[in-house]
């Protein structure tokens, strides 16, 4: 197990832990409405994305595990994360993804997932990786799918239908 979150690199992108210094990146990455189309809350509102940064930022839980920004050419492009779920049980390790709009169709996000979920499995060990994708998110859901996740079912998780999705060691 690593001790402090790691610097993640793929081809074309760096995963860096999330720091204050990255806030005003990850607000304007919220400024189009699209990108929280999906996730209940309207984050081009720079307030309540403020908000959800400062909760990211505030993360407590194993070290290597937290939240990271996607930088391209010295510019953030997006978001993720894999850290305890708080909506599954078991501190079941979640992870999630957020490419800016303007990125989009560009296989970045898939790049900057697949590497973070390898990092997950392979480099840290976890048993497990989940994602919960709202059912009607069909670019997430065709992410999940493209990095091999298996859907094995639905629940109603942040204020909304969503499926739920595991990767297993060996077989994603
Ligand atoms: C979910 C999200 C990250 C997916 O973005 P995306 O642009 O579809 O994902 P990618 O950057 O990986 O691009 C994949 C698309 O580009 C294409 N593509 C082009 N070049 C590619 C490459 N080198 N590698 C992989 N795919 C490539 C793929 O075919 C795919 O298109 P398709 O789904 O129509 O087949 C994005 O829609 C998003 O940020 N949504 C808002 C936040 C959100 O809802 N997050 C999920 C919470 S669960």
């Amino acid at each position: 197990m690593g001790v402090k979150q790691a610097i993640v690199e793929t081809g074309r992108l760096t995963l860096v832990p999330l720091k204050r210094r990255y806030a005003d990146d990850v607000v304007a990455l919220f400024a189009d409405p699209t990108i929280s189309a999906h996730l209940g809350a309207d984050l081009s509102d720079p307030d309540l994305a403020r908000t959800m940064v400062d909760y990211r930022l505030a993360y407590e839980g194993p070290p290597e595990l937290g939240h990271w920004v996607m930088v391209r050419e010295n510019q953030v492009v997006g978001l993720a994360h894999l850290r305890p779920s708080k909506e599954l049980p078991g501190d079941l390790p979640e992870i999630g993804w957020y490419l800016d709009t303007r990125f989009g169709g560009s296989g970045l996000a898939t790049e900057a997932a697949r590497a973070l979920l390898r990092h997950g499995l392979d480099e840290l060990g976890l048993d497990s990786v989940w994602a919960l994708v709202h059912v009607d998110n069909t670019p997430s859901l065709r992410l999940a799918e493209r990095l091999g996740f298996l859907m094995v079912g639905r629940g109603f998780h942040y204020d909304g239908p969503h499926s739920v999705h595991v990767a297993l060691p060996g077989h994603a």
